[in-house]
């Protein structure tokens, strides 16, 4: 499909024959390279705008996502710009948006030059028709979750997944994802000065400022995934203080939003939103190996998630569950030999006791043989 001019509505750009370039900020008509000619905005983010754009080498439409005027003259800013545009080209994911070009205008403004998406965002989806279907959110969840495989794959951490970054493009088919916006991805483990992402979908660590692996997406994709099914934030509050608080507390029960055949799918959201990395799925693809476990309708207690360094292991519940029933066992054990060995004793201090003075044998065994007997009872009770 070839459009022109006529079909974006851009006014002429070429007066007297000259090209008039983007400098410091887009305007419609404007030329961001000699081929591509900018239209209309698209969406203004906290980190730039995104604008339609015509590519007139290939007469096809692109979008092209500019940094925002006001952090021109950050470094970081700049650079992160940059990282996001070579982790898109990098991932090249069928889920992940296309990137086709990076560049920095004459005025020295960069840019990004993506295939042009038609859909809406999740965002957008759940504001018009309210919550999702368990079906439909299970699968929009999948289609991240293959995006953030890819990227885990190659040691990238997106840490903003949330719904206006998740984009559904029209297919016959039922919706397609693309997951945008890398704008604060970064490496595996590295340092971060300051807390970045949204508040409302950022993992407990994240907020705490902590260097952040796999597991803040596997979080984030969790809070989506109870987002999209009850249209509800698993966790409130106004300031960052508050909804770490309510993060720690856990989230109410999605029992009512899930029937009966999808109520494992409420289990693996409780996976994905454990507050310590340590017992959340490892990155996305041990993520997405429970929920295909949930969808064959294999029990989650057979899980066993992937894992990708000791140091780092991070048992899911189900695990978790598997380690306290462990640890229970080996403390009965303990408790039985450590009331055998005090039957022992009492019984060779009674034999020695019995055989140098037996008439005062019975009244010093007794209290010895009543301290035992408590004991016994103290243990069974507590492991009850
Ligand atoms: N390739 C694309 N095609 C169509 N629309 C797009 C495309 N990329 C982004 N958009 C639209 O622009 C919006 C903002 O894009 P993006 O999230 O990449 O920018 P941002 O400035 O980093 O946003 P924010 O900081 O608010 O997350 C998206 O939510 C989407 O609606
Ligand atoms: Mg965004």
């Amino acid at each position: 499909m070839v459009l022109g001019r006529q079909s974006f509505g851009v006014p002429p750009a070429i007066p007297g024959g000259r090209p008039c370039y983007v400098a410091t900020a887009p305007v419609e008509g404007a030329f961001v390279t000699p081929t591509i000619r900018l239209a209309r905005p698209l969406a203004r983010g906290g980190m730039g705008s995104v604008w339609l754009a015509e590519h007139l080498g290939l007469g096809a439409p692109v979008a092209v996502k500019f940094m925002s005027e006001t952090t021109l003259e950050s470094r970081s800013a700049r650079d992160l710009f940059q990282q996001e545009a070579a982790a898109l080209a990098r991932i090249r994911s069928p889920h992940v948006v296309q990137v086709f070009d990076f560049g920095i205008t004459p005025g020295n403004l960069p840019f990004i030059v993506m295939e042009l998406l038609e859909g809406e965002t999740l965002q957008d989806r759940i504001e018009r028709y309210g919550r999702l279907s368990p079906r439909l959110t299970v699968e929009i969840v999948r289609q991240v979750g293959v995006a953030l495989s890819r990227a885990h794959q190659l040691g990238i951490v997106h840490r903003d997944i949330k719904p206006e970054n998740v984009f559904l493009v029209e297919s016959g088919g039922g919706p397609f994802v693309k997951v945008l916006d890398f704008g604060i991805a970064s490496e595996v483990g590295a340092a971060t000065d300051d807390v970045v992402g949204t508040p409302h979908f950022m993992a407990p660590e994240q907020m705490a400022g902590a260097s952040v692996g796999p597991t803040a997406d596997v979080w984030s994709l969790g809070v989506v995934a109870y987002y999209c099914l009850s249209g509800r934030l698993p966790f409130a509050g106004r300031s960052l203080g508050s909804i770490s608080a309510s993060a720690r507390h856990g989230a109410a029960p999605l029992g009512g939003f899930l029937s009966e055949p999808m109520s494992g799918f409420e289990r693996w959201i409780a996976g994905a939103l454990e507050p310590d990395p340590f017992f959340r799925y490892a990155d996305a693809c041990a993520a997405l190996d429970a929920l295909a476990r949930l969808l064959d309708g294999t029990p989650l207690e057979l899980e066993t998630a992937p894992r990708r360094r000791s140091a780092e292991r991070t048992p899911s519940p189900e695990r978790d569950g598997t380690l306290v029933r462990r640890r229970l066992a080996q403390r009965r054990l303990a408790s039985r030999l450590s009331g055998t060995f005090a039957l022992g004793l009492a019984a060779a201090f009674a034999v020695f006791v019995g055989w140098t003075r037996p008439k005062e044998a019975l009244a010093a065994a007794r209290p010895v043989l009543d301290w035992v007997a408590a004991a016994e009872a103290h243990a069974t009770t507590w492991l009850e």
